[in-house]
């Protein structure tokens, strides 16, 4: 699929780590050379034709942005420098001012670090209780398990939507539901979902997510903040400064922008931006169902593969997503990445910054595949020789 929209696709290379970036496609470095050497100009800020045509382009991505996960309005997405950083601005720019010390809030053990450092930091801070929701034999999180977790002092529940080492689909609807009928925030770690699948705000009825524009064919340092427009009027700008005033005074007064403006302060990635509106508009073309498909079909194929090797562990065969994460016996897992790489195969190695998921699966590095529309059954094939070559141990050594 799209083979040749990618330069890096025609390059002998097997790319199987789209979990941690995805390769990009031309129309990216296209629109964000054209602004650069078009119409360079700051957004927001100038009077003049170019300084208009970049708001423009800008603003034009935001309502992509809008129309991929369906939010109501324009208000509720913010740009940020990726998922990272839109949960940092959620958890101490929102959270933080709702909670009070001995409220809880709910993880698991399998986040990223980005979904769970800050509520350290918030524990430390103002002494909330950071718990996690037991996750089942295979690693998931069921609605039963929340509802187990949930106590009278529950007040946020924050999960990635897609998980990065184990790949399991949260059941999101139904925690939802629940969550908000015992009044419980929903915040979602959108990073790993975002890219793959239809995911739609509304529907769902998602308080806050967060996703990056580099691992959806994106450039690096965009990434999205959505919020309902109710929460996003209480939640701090943790970032003061140029662009998201409306005025100031000596005397300290001052007036913050409207919404989604008073947390985009200083010069924005405006290139990065009007990059990503051109990848939006790449993706929505194909088709976020028809690339869930296909990488579900490309997921199938790969684990009746990879299973008839015996010296392989599959740590998810079950999950829903396009990544497999598995070791090979008695091979530490970065020396089996460094020996696919002889083969031009690209995987990752190590512990996923997902530092505690270890205490649930037991085992401290994993190789990871990641999928996306662009791999085929032959970059599988391709693996899957290379995992069955029966010199494999010989070749690491
Ligand atoms: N969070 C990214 C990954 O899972 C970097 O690889």
């Amino acid at each position: 699929m799209n083979y040749n929209d990618f330069n890096l696709l025609n390059q002998n290379i097997v790319y199987l780590d789209n979990g941690a970036t995805t390769l990009k496609p031309k129309v990216l470095s296209e629109a964000i050379s054209d602004y650069y050497n078009n119409y360079s100009a700051n957004a927001h800020r100038g009077d003049y034709d170019m300084s208009l045509k970049v708001d423009t382009m800008y603003e034009k991505t935001r309502t992509l942005v809008k129309e991929l996960i369906n939010a109501k309005s324009e208000k509720e997405i913010v740009f940020t420098s990726g998922a990272t950083d839109s949960l940092n601005k959620i958890i101490l720019g929102y959270a933080k001012n709702i909670l009070n010390e001995e409220d809880e809030v709910l993880i698991t053990k399998a986040e990223h670090a980005s979904n769970i450092l800050p509520w350290f930091e918030l524990s430390d801070q103002i002494g909330i209780k950071v718990k996690y929701i037991n996750l089942t034999d295979d690693y998931k999180v069921t609605l039963d398990n929340v509802k187990k977790s949930i106590t009278a002092k529950t007040k946020i529940i924050s999960l990635a939507h897609i998980t990065n080492v184990v790949g399991d689909v949260r059941p999101l609807e139904e925690i939802i539901e629940y969550a908000h009928k015992n009044n419980i925030l929903v915040i979602v770690d959108g990073a790993q979902a975002v890219a793959h699948k239809p995911v739609d705000v509304q529907k769902l009825d998602i308080d806050f997510l967060a996703f990056s524009a580099h691992k959806m064919c994106g450039p690096t340092g965009v990434g999205v903040l959505y919020g309902k427009e109710e929460l996003l009027k209480n939640m701090m700008p943790i970032i003061l400064g140029g662009g998201m005033n409306a005025s100031f005074e000596e005397d300290s007064t001052r007036v913050y922008s409207e919404l989604p403006h008073r947390f985009e302060a200083g010069t924005p990635n405006i290139a990065g931006v009007i990059g990503f509106g051109r990848v939006l508009e790449y993706l929505l073309d194909i088709g976020m169902e028809k690339i869930n498909n296909y990488e579900q079909e490309l997921r199938k194929y790969a684990i009746s593969k990879l299973k008839k090797n015996n010296n392989l562990i599959i740590y998810n065969e079950n999950s829903e997503s396009g990544i497999i994460t598995f070791n090979y016996h008695n091979v530490f897992s970065q020396d089996l990445a460094i020996y696919l790489n002889k083969y031009n195969i690209c995987v990752r190695a190590g512990n996923h910054c997902a530092k505690i998921l270890k205490n649930e699966i037991g085992v401290k590095n994993t190789c990871r595949v990641s999928l996306y529309f662009y791999n085929t059954k032959d970059d599988i094939d391709k693996l899957v020789d290379a995992l069955n070559n029966e010199n494999l141990i010989n070749e690491i050594i």
